[in-house]
């Protein structure tokens, strides 16, 4: 007779707005969920130990390492990853601003450094460049040397700000 322990569980949670169920193993990682049962690979998998920041999604509205999540804690949420931040035009600004301060070159940072900008300059987008730096220290960079993803973030912050004003 099998008596292995059931390892798989059913999960319900929304990704990118959408209604996904499914079953997962149980130690199954958030971002291995997403990009390989949901084709959703722009979350990038780098240290797989929660020190890179590569795997960035958020849950819920907050950041979360997508490699130290487990799908099955995500039951009942909500997951939003860059696919679908980047479909609905707000990172427009972010995107636009890497792209003009050459912010990016091989891009394997970049949806992740995206995602944490963009949560970075709804709490504050009076921020600085210290700020900036402090913020996105959780997102390693193996090409750019930061400064230019610093100043992406500077130019819109700006425009953040200027559109709060009116
Ligand atoms: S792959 Fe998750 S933090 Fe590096
Ligand atoms: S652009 Fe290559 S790792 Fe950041």
């Amino acid at each position: 007779m099998d008596v292995r322990p059931e390892t798989e569980m059913a999960i319900t949670l929304t990704v990118n707005g959408v209604a996904v169920r499914r079953r997962v193993e149980a130690r199954r990682t958030l971002v291995d969920f997403l990009r390989e049962d949901l084709e959703l690979t722009g979350s990038h998998v780098g240290c797989e130990h929660g020190v890179c920041g590569a795997c960035t999604v958020k849950v819920d509205g907050a950041l979360a390492r997508g490699c130290l999540t487990l799908a099955v804690q995500c039951d009942g949420s909500r997951v939003e990853t860059i696919e679908g931040v980047t479909a609905s035009g707000e990172l427009d600004d972010l995107k636009t601003a890497f792209a003009e301060t050459n912010g990016l070159q091989c891009g394997f940072c970049t949806p992740a450094m995206l995602l944490t900008a963009d949560v970075l300059l709804r709490d504050d987008p009076g921020l600085d460049a210290d700020g900036i730096r402090r913020g996105l220290s959780g997102n390693y960079c193996r090409c750019t040397g930061y400064h230019a993803i610093v100043e992406a973030v500077l130019a819109a912050a700006r425009l953040r700000r200027e559109a709060r004003r009116g």
